[in-house]
């Protein structure tokens, strides 16, 4: 029965996000590279966990510099990853469990082999000239001297014009110029033939740089390089907003699909403006503030690994759950294919792995917004340190190991040190599946090598033990979908100061949630408020809870209690 007038809940609200990196979740052809054909094979384990919606990352056709975000066909499907007869029987299969799926849309830049791009550079006077971003250099220099994402000038010359395209990333990824209509009608008209097979929404890639300021000013200065931060002139640039509510009015306002924009650089006022309810742009934005805390652009930004403090990601947090709640919708997330391991960044990846990977869960999934779990961030999965720069793959990594080496003097142990602790191969090593050989990723040799952690770490293990950090993730999931709080709450951060402890209490008009995370590897003691103390224990990552004011709390304790009386 329905309630009359009950307001409409977009099910994207409600949704728990599970984000697959095809190219190291699972192999079924023994090449060592994951695949559609191992997606469709792991999908009853996706639906075990509980997941409602599965993201992958991109899965077209592609050169591979940056492993799938070069796309040189928007309509074909990676020839490593399978066929378009794979991908309509996964979507078939993700859709006849009561799963959704959701690509990524990668519209910022192409593969340098798109055949626009391959037009547009061999022939000056080509329509597809004008699709990417030429200029003229300043006195035999490129046009401005921004850093780009992945080390160097954001500008490659190219020697037959004599002129410059911009590529904010690889030089093998230039940027689409979306001051060009007909660029932007080339991106709708592929967005809508991906919707039209079923697909059930889009992850953005870095969707605010579309719009770049039309003068491309000079940068600041970055100490130390005679480069500049061109970030001003090209995130949340003068055009973005435009460009995102045509692409709505246009695409997405046809179809019952949930959108996620990755947004660097994004604080909660601006995101508003992404994401706000009665906007027509996304659901929801990816903010960095929480990941990116203390990298300093002048001290070789996440390279520096600056240490955190508790604090310092509490206010940003929470600086996000009250800065959108009732005006547009968070996303939460601890890691990415672009970030370390969760519990290697913000838990403790030794001792308390098993602990701190279950609190990280639950002081995650409790907060307002749209969970996204990374592919083996269930199992705890932790970082790598390979101990050769030669066993990396990825080309942020490649590229800044070099300038750190040759540009800034930095050792190759210095370095090695950053990378383990920062690159973003971390998130990439195969899933680990089961303790036997490849981890049951591969029969072949696998395209990155695997942490050699996976006889302790895999997911068939973790099944099989009722007190894994899978198990937590399923039972958390559960009880999230069942209180309504969650989803509706407000939230309201206690003791901001406090150097250990991170708690906070939701509350709708039936119910009052305390949920209390003990980021330390010792024990502690915390006072709760008053009303909790005869309240119930709804999780806990420790087998027994005795609740008093002064609540006594394990290393890495998480708990969620909620109050008898109501509010
Ligand atoms: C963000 C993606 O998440 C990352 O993996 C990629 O390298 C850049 N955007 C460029 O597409």
């Amino acid at each position: 029965m329905t309630t009359p007038n009950a307001p409409h809940i977009p099910w994207w609200k409600d949704a728990i996000v599970y984000q697959i990196y095809p190219r190291s979740f699972q192999d079924s052809n023994g090449d060592g590279i994951g695949d559609l054909r191992g997606i469709i094979r792991r999908l009853d384990y996706l639906k075990r966990l509980g997941v409602d919606v599965l993201w992958l990352s991109p899965i077209f056709a592609s050169p591979n510099d940056d492993n799938g975000y070069d796309i040189s066909d928007y309509r074909a499907i990676m020839s490593e990853f399978g066929t378009m007869a794979d991908f309509d029987e996964l979507l078939r299969e993700v859709h006849s469990r009561g799963l959704k799926l959701m690509l990524d849309l990668v519209v910022n830049h192409t593969s340098d082999e798109h055949p626009w791009f391959v037009e547009s550079r061999a022939d000056p006077r080509s329509d597809k000239r004008d699709y990417y971003i030429w200029r003229k250099g300043r006195d035999g220099q490129p046009p401005t001297r921004w850093q780009s994402y992945f080390s160097g000038s954001v500008w490659e010359k190219d020697e037959r014009s004599g002129e410059y395209y911009l590529h904010l990333f690889s030089r093998k990824q230039p940027d689409l110029n979306w001051e060009n209509p007909r660029v932007r009608r080339e991106v709708h008209d592929m967005m809508r033939f991906w919707l039209d097979k079923g697909v059930d929404g889009w992850r953005m890639d870095t969707i605010n740089m579309l719009s770049k300021h039309p003068d491309f000013p000079e940068g600041r200065p970055l100490p130390g390089t005679n480069l500049t931060d061109g970030q001003p002139h090209f995130l949340n640039g003068p055009r973005i907003h435009e460009f995102l509510q045509e692409m709505h009015r246009e695409v997405l306002s046809h179809y019952d699909v949930m959108t996620v924009g990755e947004t660097p650089g994004v604080s909660p006022a601006e995101s508003a403006l992404y994401c706000g309810f009665e906007r027509g742009e996304l659901n929801m934005v990816f903010h960095f503030e929480h990941v990116f805390l203390g990298d300093d652009a002048a001290e070789r930004g996440k390279w520096s690994n600056p240490p955190l403090t508790l604090p310092a990601i509490k206010r940003v947090l929470a600086s996000w759950q009250t800065g959108l709640h009732g005006r547009g919708w968070n996303s939460l997330y601890w890691d990415n294919h672009d970030q370390p391991r969760a519990v290697s960044r913000f838990g403790h990846d030794r001792e308390y792995r098993v602990e701190s990977a279950k609190l990280l869960c639950t002081v995650l999934l409790f907060m307002q917004g749209t969970p996204y779990i990374y592919q083996g961030q269930e199992l705890g999965m932790t970082n790598v340190s390979f101990e050769s720069i030669n066993h990396y793959k990825d080309i942020e990594t490649l590229n800044a190991y070099k300038m750190l080496r040759d540009e800034h003097g930095w050792d190759d142990a210095r370095i090695l040190a950053s990378v383990h602790a920062r690159g973003r191969d971390n998130a990439r090593t195969p899933m680990h599946w089961s303790g036997g050989a490849n981890a049951g990723f591969t029969e072949g040799t696998p395209w990155i090598a695997l942490n050699p952690n996976y006889p302790d770490i895999n997911a068939e293990a973790a099944e099989a033990d009722p007190n894994s950090v899978w198990h937590h993730y399923r039972d958390t999931i559960a009880l999230r979908k069942s209180l309504p709080v969650v989803r509706d709450g407000t939230f309201t951060l206690l003791d901001a100061e406090h150097p250990t402890v991170f708690s906070y209490i939701r509350q709708d008009a039936h119910t009052r949630l305390l949920v209390v995370g003990h980021f330390c590897d010792r024990p502690g003691v915390y006072r709760i408020p008053g009303e909790f103390v005869d309240g119930e224990v709804l999780s806990n990552n420790y087998p027994t809870q005795e609740l008093a004011q002064e609540l006594q709390l394990r290393p890495y304790q998480a708990l969620v209690i909620r109050a008898r009386r109501k509010p």
